[in-house]
This record gives C-alpha cells, structure tokens and sequence, in this order.
C-alpha cells in the first residue's frame, strides 16, 4: 500500500435497522497516529476553508453530515474529492495543498491529524509551496 499519496479510504459500516455504524482506528484504516480531532461546522454557503499545505501534518478528512469537495494540489496533478458519506474519508498526505469548498448547508467535517496544531507546520504562500516540492 503506498501512503504518501491522497487517496479515498472506505471505513468499515456495520449495517443494522437501527442505524449503522462506521468506526476508525488509527494506523489500521488510517496511515498514522492521531495526535488531534478537530471539526468544521457552520460554514456559510460558498465560503472556502483550508487553501494552504503542511509541512508535517498528515489529515483524514470525514463528511460526517451533508457533503463538501476537498481539492488536492500535489504541485503537478489537481484532483477534486467529493465526500457526501460518513463511511469513507479522504487520506491527505503531508506537503499537499488542500482546500475544502461546497459545503452543504449543516455539513460537518471531521479531520483527523496525525500531528498537534503548530502554526509554524502552515504553508500559506503558494509559491513557496511550489518552491518546497521541487
Ligand atoms: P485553520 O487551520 O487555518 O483553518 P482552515 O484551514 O480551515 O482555514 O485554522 C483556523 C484557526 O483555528 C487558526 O487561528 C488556528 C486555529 N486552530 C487551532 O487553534 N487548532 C487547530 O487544531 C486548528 C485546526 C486550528
């Protein structure tokens, strides 16, 4: 399996009439340790969030509710994922660039991090992230 790359993960989903349920644990369905959750939610209609890179953080991103697209800029390729269903998330390496855009009206997005918060991990300049993946 390669895990330097951005790719859809479905997670487990036990089906039952009285609703189902999807569960992670790290380092089996997900690349990494979790070091920190953190969730967006409340996000007005067109309004854009992330728009920058890591340098050491790796992400798990999960539409718990409604829907959003993540669009992945690995310097070369673009790829658009649209996540609508909680049973799958999208893997995000380090050294990306990630924005998240569309968000449904009470979309809920859950991230998993495999690092804790450090402003200085944030590429905010896009060229200086051109410039780092060289
Ligand atoms: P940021 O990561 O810039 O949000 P987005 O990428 O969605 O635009 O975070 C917004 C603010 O929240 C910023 O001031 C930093 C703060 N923050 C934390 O304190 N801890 C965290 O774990 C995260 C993700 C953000």
């Amino acid at each position: 399996m390669t895990y330097n790359l951005s790719r859809l993960i479905d997670l487990p989903k036990i089906l039952d009439d009285r609703g189902n349920l999807s569960f992670i644990e790290e380092l089996r369905h997900i690349p990494f340790k979790i070091e920190r959750s953190y969730w967006i939610y409340d996000v007005p209609g067109g309004e854009k969030r992330g728009g920058h890179a890591y340098k050491e953080n790796q992400e798990f991103i999960v539409a718990l509710s409604g829907s959003f697209d993540v669009i992945i800029d690995d310097g070369k390729n673009r790829n658009v994922f649209s996540l609508n269903r909680s049973y799958y998330g999208l893997y995000v390496p380090k050294g990306v660039w990630r924005q998240m855009e569309n968000f449904s009206t009470n979309s809920l997005a859950l991230v998993l991090a495999s690092t804790k918060y450090d402003a200085a991990d944030y590429i905010f300049d896009y060229d200086e992230f051109k410039r780092m993946i060289l």
